[in-house]
């Protein structure tokens, strides 16, 4: 890890009163998790055994189609997130919304770990794995392990389907949090980090963009090469938890 990189950074939120972070699937990979891209990511292997590809398993369309099918990839997800820890990364990022004025994660994951680190101040962009609602009626019932449901799960008062509270391939992002996205987001921050994201959406990428355009300062922190790798100020490439770390002792500040 680049020691200017980590300073750098370091020396940007020194002079930030607020900082605008975007996470996925890097973030949670040091608490064990699989990426879903990239080496060892769950989208490695092109098709599933049922040789569609993985992209249309888990779309809105096949849990329709085909709940057994899309909901067996569903639970390989929720497997990989149970049990799962909390890492440096999650909890320095929890620590910013006491450090500064103003602190916002904007996550892909759905794992819950950011909140479990006790970010407060979060917008789970792709939902969480933790509430299943019914596609039929009102039931919902927020649960902490899949392992006891039947799979394709149905509703216990109407047996209509039963699904996770996710973003499937397809499906449009939950009004509800694109609202606080807006809303934080048309109150400029002083620094926009990018962590551990493969940043292939427009609505990942974009807020790193226009923070560059509006010359506020941008960081990745990340060990590959993405999309806004070539656009921001600072690239720290290193993986989170340890690079979020060396950023945060370089600030002097106690890890949490
Ligand atoms: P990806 O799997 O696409 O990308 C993971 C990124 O993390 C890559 O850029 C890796 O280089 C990087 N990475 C790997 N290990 C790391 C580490 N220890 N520290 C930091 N970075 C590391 O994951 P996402 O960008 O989250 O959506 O993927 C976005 C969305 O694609 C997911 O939310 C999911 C998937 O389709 C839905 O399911 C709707």
């Amino acid at each position: 890890m680049s020691e200017t990189a980590v300073e750098d950074a370091a020396a940007i939120l020194a002079e930030s009163r607020s900082v605008f972070f975007i996470t996925g699937a890097g973030v949670s990979a040091e608490s064990g998790l699989p990426t879903y891209r990239g080496i060892g990511g769950l989208y490695d292997c092109e098709t599933t055994e049922e040789g569609v590809a993985i992209e249309d398993a888990l779309s809105g369309s096949m849990l329709q189609r085909r709940p057994e099918l899309c909901w067996k990839y569903i639970s390989q997800i929720e497997q990989a997130c149970r049990g799962a820890k909390p890492n440096a990364a999650h909890r320095i990022m929890a620590a910013a919304e006491q450090e500064f004025e103003r602190a916002w994660v904007l996550t892909q994951n759905v794992d819950g770990l950011h909140r479990a680190a006790g970010s407060v101040n979060l917008i789970a962009i792709h939902g969480d794995v933790d509430l299943l609602y019914c596609t039929q009626c009102s039931w919902r019932e927020a649960v902490t392990d899949y392992g006891g449901l039947t799979i394709p799960p149905s509703c216990p008062e109407c047996s209509g389907l039963v699904r996770p509270n996710v973003v499937l391939f397809g499906e449009a992002l939950p009004a509800g949090a694109l609202t606080v996205l807006y809303r934080e987001l048309a109150e400029p921050f002083d620094a926009v980090f990018s962590v551990g994201t493969s940043s292939l959406f427009p609505y990942i990428a974009e807020p790193v963009m226009r923070a560059r355009h509006a010359g506020i300062p941008t960081v990745e922190i990340n060990p590959g090469e993405t999309p806004v790798s070539e656009v921001v100020d600072v690239r720290v490439k290193a993986p989170a938890a340890a690079a979020l770390s060396e950023v945060w002792t370089a600030l002097g500040k106690e890890l949490p």
